[in-house]
């Protein structure tokens, strides 16, 4: 519907000799904040400087030239102060908007727009030495919803986990088995078994400094080989990769590509003695290996320990090099803020090694998570874990459905739980992904508001109106008067394909949240104004196409946040 409105501008900003490009009107175009206002509106304020003129008098000589040309899609126009205001042929529009969606149902705001190409997408990349948590989900939920929005934009999207699966971090939680673990097996999911052992180090570590020497000459000797160290880091580690399987699978995310840390630190080592060659590295006095980038504003940069070992950005090196192998046009690194310093520093050294690849990285940062004052305090010396959370609120889903009514224990459980990942994924990608945030699980699972239970709950009241109506498919239709909330219900749903376009230019899963919770308020709006079953036969149809349409989108946007939808609630 808006692109009929670009085309009426494009063609009199040409007429009148003005250089402004379809996207930028297509941008500038605004949505009345009533319809009695019109269905779009177009602000001249831009054009004032230009045509020297002022922007009220602009809107009412364009509306006036408009009127003369009208096409049949647009049934007036008129000039509200600065704006030219454009009213849509409802009828014809909504008619052309419900057929389209009932026709291409699924695909409905499928794009090829943000022409990337084979992109790659990081994400969660966990260290191995506790269990996902808290910050993870807000990840996977980002990087799931990137992922979606990307290919719904016609790229070739690989996810890809990256696992820091040794290092210092992961001596730590061995050196604590190893002292006080006596061979035991994991008790309990075996990533928390694991994850106990690094939080018994720190408190281990307070009472005797010299332990942390001890993590680092055993850093040393997992580094040359060491046929013990490396036999317990396999067991412990195959311990905390079941456990996150577990968690990964539960949260409904699958990775193309895997890769290691302990697979791939010395080809980090080999770059970096490469760039020493070049003159790109120096060698410290201490023997550590360093770049200086003062000069960039930056600080100077460990790269190599004095001692050899690898560090973090040793191994992100090599990482950023594998995965440009992959002949792919587009990285993109999803992590918290706090590492923010660190990519810069790292996209700013692989451009300084000449790699061509280096200006395709992109690092998609979020802010961190926090939970309500008083709930859920965590164990001393750790975060709150993701499974943790997870059960709590498929216990508060559960509680919820128990109160409405009595289901077989399989059918609750099902329920439970994809309405406690709808509630988690979306408090997550509602918030801008820069803004730090708290995640309530009491407000997240709330059944009203602005949540993923309430959207749920719209989806299966859609479907319960088709149930009733026993209608498998809608025809023929015909739009005949509509009422205020039909056409806003439409209106809405024409809007999808622009709002998908632009989540995906931004990596911006919160639009594609935004536009949920409006599309689900105006259904709502529209159930309790207008009546389906009651209606005669003509409008019965119309307005069932209508809730089918709504179904079909919901579920797409849905579908982009990784959010499953239930028929029944
Ligand atoms: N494992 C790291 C952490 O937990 C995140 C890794 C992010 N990816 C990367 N290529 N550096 O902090």
């Amino acid at each position: 519907m808006k692109s009929e409105v670009v085309k009426i501008l494009s063609i009199i900003l040409v007429e009148n000799r003005i250089n402004f490009p379809n996207e930028e009107i297509e941008k500038l175009i605004e949505i009345p904040p009533s319809s009695e206002m019109g269905d779009f509106a177009f602000p001249c304020f831009v054009l004032a400087k230009e045509m020297k003129k002022s922007p009220n008098l602009i809107a009412e000589d364009f509306a006036k030239k408009i009127t003369k040309n009208l096409t049949d899609k647009i049934e007036k126009v008129k000039a509200i102060g600065p704006y030219i205001n454009f009213f849509l042929n409802k009828q014809q529009d909504s008619e052309k908007v419900l057929k389209e969606i009932l026709k291409l149902k699924n695909s409905y705001g499928k794009n090829s727009d943000n022409k990337i190409g084979r992109v790659m997408i990081e994400f969660p990349s966990p260290n191995t030495n506790k269990p996902l948590h808290l910050g993870h989900l807000r990840n996977m939920a980002i990087g799931e919803s990137v992922s979606r929005i990307l290919e719904f934009g016609g790229n070739k999207v690989i996810r890809a986990n990256q696992t820091n699966d040794r290092g210092i971090h992961i001596c730590k939680s061995m050196l604590a088995y190893q002292k006080s673990g006596n061979g035991k097996k994991p008790d309990k999911k075996p990533d928390h078994f694991v994850g106990d052992f690094y939080v018994m180090f720190s408190k281990m570590a307070k009472e005797n400094p010299g332990l942390e020497k001890e993590a680092q000459e055993m850093l040393v000797k997992w580094e040359k080989g060491d046929k013990d160290v490396l036999a317990l880091w396999k067991k412990m580690n195959k311990w905390a990769f079941d456990g996150m399987d577990e968690t990964y699978k539960r949260f409904g995310i699958k990775h193309d590509a895997n890769y290691y840390e302990s697979k791939i630190y010395t080809k980090g080592k080999e770059i970096i003695f490469d760039g020493l060659n070049k003159g790109i590295f120096k060698k410290r006095d201490d023997g550590a290996i360093i770049i200086d980038l003062t000069n960039d504003g930056l600080d100077e940069k460990v790269v190599l320990r004095a001692d050899g070992t690898s560090i973090y950005i040793t191994q992100d090196l090599a990482l950023a090099k594998l995965k440009a192998e992959k002949n792919i046009d587009g990285s993109i690194y999803v992590t918290g803020n706090e590492q923010d310093y660190h990519f810069k520093v790292l996209f700013l050294i692989l451009k300084k090694l000449g790699f061509k690849f280096a200006d395709n990285l992109k690092h998609l940062s979020y802010g961190m998570v926090g939970l309500p004052e008083g709930k859920m305090k965590s164990r001393e010396g750790n975060v709150v874990d993701a499974d943790e959370l997870m059960d709590e609120v498929q216990n508060l889903a559960r509680e919820e459905l128990e109160k409405r009514q009595k289901l077989p224990k399989r059918e609750l459980e099902k329920r439970a739980s994809k309405i406690a990942l709808s509630a988690i994924k979306y408090h997550f990608l509602k918030t801008d992904i820069f803004k730090n945030m708290v995640f309530d699980p009491k407000e997240s699972i709330s059944f009203d508001g602005n949540t993923g239970p309430y959207l749920l709950y719209s989806y299966a009241r859609a479907n319960s109106i088709l149930k009733k109506a026993k209608v498998k498919e809608i025809k023929k239709f015909s739009v005949g008067k509509f009422e205020k909330q039909e056409w806003e219900l439409t209106k809405k749903l024409s809007e999808f394909p622009v709002v998908v376009k632009d989540a995906g230019e931004k990596y911006n899963p919160s639009l594609i949240a935004h536009y949920s919770y409006e599309l689900a308020q105006l259904f709502n709006e529209f159930y309790h104004a207008c009546s389906v079953m009651e209606a005669e036969k003509n409008k019965r149809d119309c307005r069932l196409a209508l809730v089918e349409s709504f179904k079909i989108v919901l579920k797409n946007s849905l579908n982009l946040l990784g959010i499953e939808t239930l028929e029944e609630m």
